[in-house]
């Protein structure tokens, strides 16, 4: 990618003024009409100097001595601004479209990255509650895949908690057997929020109630403990329940195309607890706290908030399983980082379980990439409310209404097509406006928003390619990068940025921010309609062959991005 190819030009120019100071990459120009690029070297390092930023930065001026550089000028208060060859540019249009990561830096090359995503809790449908993670992981994945992590994306399902203690004594008191053989799924869901119920206690409550809750919560606890040692019976029930909750995820993830390269569920680390809290006291780490094991903080942000590492009765929870499978991690992949990806309401969480990952020497960096709350317009989203949309139910309304688009668009399709079309519109569509925010805002979720077909959406960008498959399928020929040529500034803007996808992917990586990917293609997709709009294409007489390569390259960078980001891209729609 472009900045890149700079780095030892201004690296070396840096140098003869500070050694070894770090330099301030490329950046594109904040004024198209001043350059192709900025460097705010000079600018940054005045202070630190002492020096006047315009002298520090006519001074380097001189040393940026690039074939690739036709132009180069000082402004503002000390911007170094160049201006890119449009030869160079040609060249390094065909280095990137013939390089499968479009020219991405390979900044992970030599690296794996753990990312912990998606992970719901078993025996409860996926709702819209789940979304976010999914995406957002399995968005990440394509990132760090692009820049040349090896990625191992894990499903860290919740199949350990006490949530079977609960199930264990709801299914014994009240499953229906018939509803359980007609929806699983369904039975159990609606069993375990009877047991929430039950037990929920309320400021006039009797008694009466306070006590058969109590009971009900000890009877839990003593099945999940019974479930935590082995017992035969509580053993088969839990794989029962574990089965069904897997199919039902299963046929979410197919709908969605994600996939896992492991799915490794809390109860993967269940026989490493005993030993993984020994090792913890041994540490000198955990410490007894009324019966229960916990750990203290002297961090200012944690000292208030110990973490509990095994409770009274003997059991381990959360944290103990997110330490073991830390550890678990850096055995079998020897990680760089791992990144988790869940909703806010577990950073304190994270926060602890990495403050006790550094001083147990554990190696990786430890990322809690969170993201805000999915709200519905009348509140919080409960099972136990009954206000719960369902993901294939937000699914289903996405492709109907894509389908009534397709319909009305492409009526000359076959059938078979067009369900085609619009099962990858409606899914894009809504990955697409969840991935578009910013992923530490919270959404308030709207069906209309969400299925929208216009503006900065997957089904505009989806048109936007396949518009350009469309061309390019029209002008008979394959395209020729070689013919690349752009007399027009409205052309050259245009395969600036598309060469500055890779740019954006790296953006997004670092800040973990896929929806600055998104802002990008929304950008490039505009330039390309724009240029569409304007300029002639099959009919262009002798800038034909010139804009047909900026056509196929505008499609390769669209794909290119569309599918980092998890999406279905199609040709003809
Ligand atoms: N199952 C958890 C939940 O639904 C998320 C797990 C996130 N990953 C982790 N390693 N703790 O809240």
């Amino acid at each position: 990618m472009i900045p890149d190819l700079f780095l030892d030009l201004l690296r070396a120019a840096a140098h003869s003024i500070v050694p070894d100071v770090e330099v301030d990459p490329l950046i594109p120009c904040a004024n198209p009409l001043h350059g192709d690029y900025q460097w705010n070297f000079a600018f940054r390092m005045a202070k630190p100097l002492k020096a006047n930023p315009r002298a520090l930065a006519e001074r380097l001026l001189p040393l940026l001595d690039h074939p690739a550089i036709v132009e180069k000028s000082v402004a503002g208060p000390g911007f170094i601004n160049l201006k890119l060859a449009d030869s160079w540019l040609y060249e390094q249009a065909q280095r990137q479209a013939n390089d499968p990561a479009f020219g991405t830096s390979p900044t992970g090359a030599g690296k794996t990255v753990v990312i912990d995503f998606s992970s719901p809790n078993v025996a409860k449908r996926m709702h819209i509650g789940h979304m976010r993670s999914t995406h957002i992981g399995h968005a990440l994945c394509g990132l760090h895949r692009a820049a040349g992590w090896t990625v191992v994306g894990d499903n860290h399902i919740g199949d350990w908690g006490t949530q079977f203690g609960k199930l264990i004594v709801a299914y014994h008191l009240w499953l229906d057997r018939a509803a359980y053989d007609e929806d699983p799924i369904g039975e159990l869901e609606r069993i375990y929020v009877h047991f929430g119920n039950e037990v929920e206690l309320k400021p006039d409550s009797s008694d009466e109630k306070r006590a058969e809750a109590t009971a009900l919560m000890d009877r839990a606890r003593a099945e999940t403990l019974k479930l935590q040692q082995g017992d035969a019976e509580n053993t088969r029930l839990w794989k029962e329940f574990l089965k069904v909750s897997m199919a039902e995820f299963e046929q979410v993830y197919t709908r969605m195309g994600v996939t896992f390269d492991v799915v490794l569920g809390e109860s993967a680390y269940a026989g490493q607890m005993e030993q993984m809290v020994q090792g913890l006291i041994d540490a000198g780490l955990a410490e007894e706290s009324q019966g229960a094991l916990i750990i203290r903080f002297t961090e200012p942000e944690l000292k208030d908030h110990p973490m509990m590492v095994r409770k009274k009765d003997g059991a381990a929870n959360y944290a103990t399983t997110d330490l073991a499978c830390i550890r678990y991690r850096q055995d079998r992949w020897n990680p760089a980082k791992i990144l988790y990806v869940t909703d806010m309401r577990q950073q304190l969480h994270f926060q602890q379980v990495f403050a006790v990952a550094r001083r147990w020497d554990l190696r990786p960096e430890l990322i809690h990439a969170w993201f805000g709350m999915l709200v519905l317009p009348e509140g919080a989203m409960s099972t136990r409310k009954g206000n719960v949309i369902r993901l294939v139910d937000l699914l289903d309304e996405a492709v109907r209404r894509a389908r009534a688009v397709v319909d009305q668009k492409s009526p000359d399709l076959p059938e078979e097509e067009r369900a085609k079309i619009a099962e990858a519109v409606g899914v894009s569509a809504v990955r697409y406006a969840d991935l578009a925010q910013h992923p530490q805002t919270n959404i308030t979720f709207d069906w209309d928003r969400m299925l929208s077909l216009e503006g900065n959406t997957a089904p505009y960008l989806l048109y936007s390619h396949a518009r350009c498959a469309s061309l390019l399928a029209r002008a008979g020929s394959a395209a020729d990068l070689t013919k690349l040529r752009t007399k027009h500034t409205l052309e050259r803007e245009l395969l600036l940025a598309v060469m500055r996808t890779p740019e954006a992917v790296q953006a997004a990586l670092r800040s973990v921010r896929p929806n600055l990917l998104c802002d990008h293609l929304f950008d490039l997709a505009n330039r390309f309609n724009h240029f569409y709009h304007d300029f002639p294409v099959l009919t262009g007489g002798e800038d034909r062959e010139a804009r047909l390569a900026l056509v196929e390259l505008s499609r390769r960078a669209l794909r290119f991005g569309l599918e980092r980001l998890g999406l279905t891209v199609l040709d003809r729609m």
